[in-house]
């Protein structure tokens, strides 16, 4: 008895997408519904932004969409085309990413680091804006959209607050 032959699987539908990340333009061709997230990370090689929950719930995806800090895990890619993004790689780039890099070391504010480029894109747009000292209790409710599954948020927000003085101190 002959068998039906298998048919070849369906190719899943792409499409073309420009983004602006980092400074650099591309040009991708993308499974259709591609995240942002996904793009970055499986189509640009940039994986500091990360996936935890795809919910909007842990902010380890978070980057910086128009200087704005946005759940990557949440756009659409397709949805991208036109901004500026930036992601956790961008940010030793200029002289607050560094200065926040070096805090966080210096207050070994990683455990597994699994968080840490979400968190830092996130304090470092507020950083960006702030007028004077910040209270703990500020930079607890700035960081809330972030989770740290290793409970290291106490080092996290002493290494946010060393940051603060530290640009707010800077020779200008
Ligand atoms: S992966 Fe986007 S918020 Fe958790
Ligand atoms: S350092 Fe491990 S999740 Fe935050």
């Amino acid at each position: 008895m002959m068998l039906d032959p298998v048919p070849p699987p369906t190719p899943a539908p792409v499409e073309p997408v420009g983004l602006h990340v980092n400074g650099c333009a591309s040009d991708l061709c993308l499974p259709k519904g591609a995240t942002l997230l996904e793009a970055l990370r499986n189509s640009l090689g940039l994986t500091a932004s990360r996936f935890g929950c795809g919910l909007e719930q842990c902010g380890a995806c978070m980057v910086l969409v128009d200087d704005q800090p946005r759940h990557a895990c949440q756009l659409l890619a397709a949805d991208q085309t036109g901004r500026i993004i930036r992601t956790p790689e961008s940010l030793a780039e200029d002289a607050l990413g560094r200065l926040l890099i070096e805090s966080f070391i210096a207050h070994q504010a990683a455990q597994c680091g699994y968080c840490l480029g979400g968190i830092l894109i996130t304090a470092y747009a507020w950083l960006r804006g702030l007028k004077g000292e910040p209270s703990r209790a500020e930079i607890a409710r700035t960081l809330d959209p972030h989770l740290c599954r290793c409970g290291a948020h106490p080092r996290i927000l002493a290494a946010v607050a060393a940051t603060a003085r530290a640009w707010l101190d800077r020779p200008r």
